[in-house]
């Protein structure tokens, strides 16, 4: 039996996707490794959202052509964003023989019999339809925990800064049955946690026989499975975060009190020109909605330093809204041009790098404050945390996520904790990252 050996870069979806290429595989007779010196195919999986991604990516694809070299046969392929970013280009290399982009993974088995030495094979075709809907991935986390459930693929938004949807093509959700009936089965497997995956899930829609099914019905059908199924999602869009979604969250208990809202700058200009379609305003109503619903919500974002023509007050203005939100936690980036999109195509990419590290740096900071902040503000709080393990740092300790998604840390207080209990802790301490907590 041949041996598939897969690494994953990039977002959620991309780890999803890595779970739904095994189970192609399996079904056409590959074994999965997790050793790549195993591996009669390797792959990378990858992303192009910015350019040390990929930078990155070329780095492990000299190591997978130097492992090709020294066990002739192995086949290397580059699947996901930057196979469908590149194309055949991928292939002047010579170092790859497979270029699989994220809606060709059913095509995997064909492609891999057809390849011969000189004849690389490459499927990049995008399609409006294809949301692997039927396709039981594969899980290919640890801990038989938390699972990703893919709701919708592609994206329609058009950020100026933006390849995902070169990469991704055009949004489509996938049947809400089969999502239900994915989010049921891994639950009767044991899993106590499944996170809806999508690039704007506020978009999903689905028009079914009985009547049309958005977001918000979908998260209720999912919550209603089971009370202590824990329900989470990503990525929201704040433009179309409704109030019917965060009421939705409100009712049910098991629906995860943790909202990721990209808010990328606090400067209405620089909104404008990445064409985010939301003003600072509308942000922060939102942000008062979800608080006047769920007060101890616990609100993250994605923030991006130094896009074009940015200047030192839109700077001051993405610190102003950090603090005026208080965020729990934050993704924070320098600007990456990426060819190809809108803003590549129209904007110089004119802040310095020194100008956009510092910028970035100061954004960093600041998160690192709000951070700790935050986390001080639960000293004394008691919450019911999911298992996760034992603690990385000492094997008498546990740790688990609160519903808002932080991180704890507990002594197991003498008898092992399984992975899926629900235990209840009170914060003792806290660090920026963790709340220290005992067990009550
Ligand atoms: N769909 C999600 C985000 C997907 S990409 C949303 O709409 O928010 C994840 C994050 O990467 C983005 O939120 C953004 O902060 C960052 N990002 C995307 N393109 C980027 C670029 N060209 N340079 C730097 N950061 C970028
Ligand atoms: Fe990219 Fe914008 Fe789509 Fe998010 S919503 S994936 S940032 S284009
Ligand atoms: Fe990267 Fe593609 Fe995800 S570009 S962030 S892997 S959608």
């Amino acid at each position: 039996m041949k041996k598939i050996y897969i690494e994953t870069y990039g977002c959620q979806m991309n780890v999803n996707d890595t779970e739904v290429i095994f189970a192609i595989l399996a079904e056409a007779g590959y074994a999965r490794t997790e050793v790549m010196q195993e591996g009669d195919v390797i792959l990378a999986n990858t992303c192009s959202i910015r350019d040390n991604a990929e930078q990155r990516i070329w780095g492990r694809i000299e190591v997978f052509a130097a492992e090709k070299r020294r066990r002739p046969g192995v086949v290397v392929g580059i699947v996901g964003c930057m196979a469908e970013r590149l194309k055949d280009s991928l292939l002047d290399s010579h170092k790859v023989d497979l270029v699989a982009g994220p809606d060709a993974y059913r095509s995997l088995p064909r492609l891999l019999q057809d390849i011969a030495p000189d004849r690389p094979q490459i499927n990049v075709l995008l399609s409006h339809e294809e949301t692997y809907a039927d396709i039981r991935p594969v899980r290919i986390d640890k801990n038989g925990v938390s699972a990703f459930i893919s709701i919708m693929r592609g994206c329609n938004n058009v950020c100026s800064y933006c390849v995902v949807p070169y990469t991704r093509g055009a949004e489509r959700s996938r049947d809400p049955q089969t999502i239900v009936d994915e989010a049921r089965d891994v639950y009767a497997k044991g899993y106590k946690e499944v996170t809806l995956l999508g690039q704007n899930v506020d978009s999903y829609f689905w028009k079914a026989a009985d009547g049309p099914v958005d977001f918000a019905e979908l998260l209720a059908r999912v919550a209603a499975i089971a009370p202590d199924l824990r329900v989470r999602f990503s990525t929201s869009h704040p433009k179309d975060i409704s109030d019917a979604v965060i009421e939705t969250m409100g009712r049910y208990d098991n629906i995860c009190k943790g909202i990721h809202l990209p808010v990328q700058s606090g400067s209405d200009r620089m909104l404008e020109k990445m064409r985010r379609r939301y003003t600072r305003a509308w942000y922060l109503d939102r942000v008062r909605k979800i608080r006047s619903v769920m007060p101890d919500c616990v609100i993250t974002t994605d923030v991006i330093a130094g896009f074009c023509s940015e200047t030192e007050d839109d700077h001051r203005d993405t610190l102003s809204l950090m603090r005026e939100v208080g965020y729990d936690a934050a993704f924070m980036f320098a600007y990456s041009e990426r060819p190809g999109t809108l803003a590549a195509r129209n904007y110089p990419d004119d802040v310095p790098p020194e100008v956009k590290n510092r910028r970035l740096t100061e954004i960093i900071e600041l998160q690192n404050t709000l951070s700790l902040e935050s986390n001080r503000r639960d000293i004394g709080r008691s919450f019911e945390v999911l298992v996760e393990g034992p603690s990385k740092r000492n094997p008498d300790e546990a740790c688990g996520r609160t519903s808002g998604g932080k991180m704890c840390v507990f002594p197991t207080g003498g008898t092992p904790l399984k992975p899926g209990e629900y235990v209840s802790v009170r914060v003792l301490d806290c660090t920026q990252a963790t709340l220290l907590c005992e067990r009550v």
